[in-house]
């Protein structure tokens, strides 16, 4: 009986079979990478602000704590952008002259706060808490990367489900030794974590509610 396929056939099936698993693993594979990746989460990137101001200058030099300017942090859920006030006792002298400061003169003026540009986000469903983390010492720093050494902040930490619940299954690994809101960090500051989870009594916060509610 004459082939019904020619001896090819069985190459280009194979290769077909071949193609179609690549297909099914690789295609979702990248979607799950991209959905993970800097381009759809925002890491990294940074935004123009309508002042340049630079946390190196004011966190290092200037030594200024965190929780000066963003005085929520350790109270409330959210952390909150300076208000004018706060640029106005060591400018006032540029306030009232330079090109650079006229959204503070007009912050002022008008009483509508500088639009600075939100950098750091949630989306709406997601249950955030600031001060729940300053009470149990995570650093500033452990979640924003190293601020004080950024000329214009980017989000640090890719703020996905898997990055928040990763410290929330082992928090002790995160907890760091030096005070919420001083500006240097270092790895080794969160080494002396097991101590610290006991001392403040931190659980392991893990069931859907605590962040979605
Ligand atoms: C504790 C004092 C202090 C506070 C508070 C402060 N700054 Fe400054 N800032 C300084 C000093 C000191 C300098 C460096 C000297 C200078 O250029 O005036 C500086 C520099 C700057 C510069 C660069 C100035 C230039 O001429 O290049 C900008 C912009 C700036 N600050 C914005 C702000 C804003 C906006 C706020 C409020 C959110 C603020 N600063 C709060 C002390 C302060
Ligand atoms: C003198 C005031 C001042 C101090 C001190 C200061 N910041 Fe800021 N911070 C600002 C201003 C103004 C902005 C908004 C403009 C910008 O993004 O640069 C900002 C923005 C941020 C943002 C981005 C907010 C967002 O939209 O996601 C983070 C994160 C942040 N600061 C963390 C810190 C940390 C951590 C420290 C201490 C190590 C600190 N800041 C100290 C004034 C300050
Ligand atoms: C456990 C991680 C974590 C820690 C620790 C943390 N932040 Fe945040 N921060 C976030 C997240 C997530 C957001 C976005 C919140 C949202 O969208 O509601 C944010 C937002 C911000 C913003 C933007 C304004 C706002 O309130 O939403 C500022 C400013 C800020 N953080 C500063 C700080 C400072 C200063 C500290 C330390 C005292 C700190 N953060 C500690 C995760 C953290
Ligand atoms: C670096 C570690 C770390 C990261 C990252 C982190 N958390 Fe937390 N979170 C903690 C610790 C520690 C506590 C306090 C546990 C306790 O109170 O015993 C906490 C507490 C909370 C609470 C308060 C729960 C309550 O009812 O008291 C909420 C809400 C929360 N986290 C949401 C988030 C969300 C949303 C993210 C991601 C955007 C996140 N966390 C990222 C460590 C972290
Ligand atoms: C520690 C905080 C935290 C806990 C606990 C948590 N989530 Fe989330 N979840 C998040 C954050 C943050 C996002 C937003 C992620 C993003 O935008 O990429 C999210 C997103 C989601 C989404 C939207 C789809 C997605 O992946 O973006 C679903 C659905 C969801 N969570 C379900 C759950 C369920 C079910 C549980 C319990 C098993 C849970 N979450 C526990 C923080 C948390």
């Amino acid at each position: 009986m004459a082939q019904l396929f020619a001896p090819r056939a069985d190459v280009i099936l194979r290769a077909a079979i071949v193609a179609a698993a690549a297909l099914v693993i690789v295609i979702p594979g990248a979607l799950w990478a991209w959905a993970r990746g800097p381009a759809a989460t925002g890491q990294y990137q940074v935004y123009r602000q309508p002042i340049p101001f630079a946390h190196p200058l004011h966190v290092n030099a200037l030594k200024i704590d965190c929780r000066y300017c963003h005085a929520g942090a350790e109270r409330t859920s959210m952390a909150g952008l300076p208000p004018t006030k706060a640029c106005v006792p060591c400018h006032w002298e540029s306030l009232v002259q330079s090109a650079l400061f006229a959204p503070v003169r007009d912050s002022l003026a008008t009483g509508r706060p500088i639009p600075w540009r939100r950098v750091t986000r949630v989306p709406d469903f997601v249950f955030f808490d600031h001060s729940a983390h300053a009470r149990a010492a995570v650093a500033c720093q452990t979640c924003h990367g190293p601020v004080d050494l950024m000329p214009e902040v980017y989000q640090a930490a890719p703020l996905t489900m898997e990055w928040c619940v990763d410290c929330h299954r082992e928090p002790e690994r995160h907890l760091a030794t030096i005070a919420v809101g001083s500006s240097g960090w270092r790895r080794s500051d969160i080494e002396g974590g097991a101590e610290l989870a006991a001392r403040y009594d931190v659980r392991r916060l893990t069931s859907c509610t605590i962040c979605h509610r």
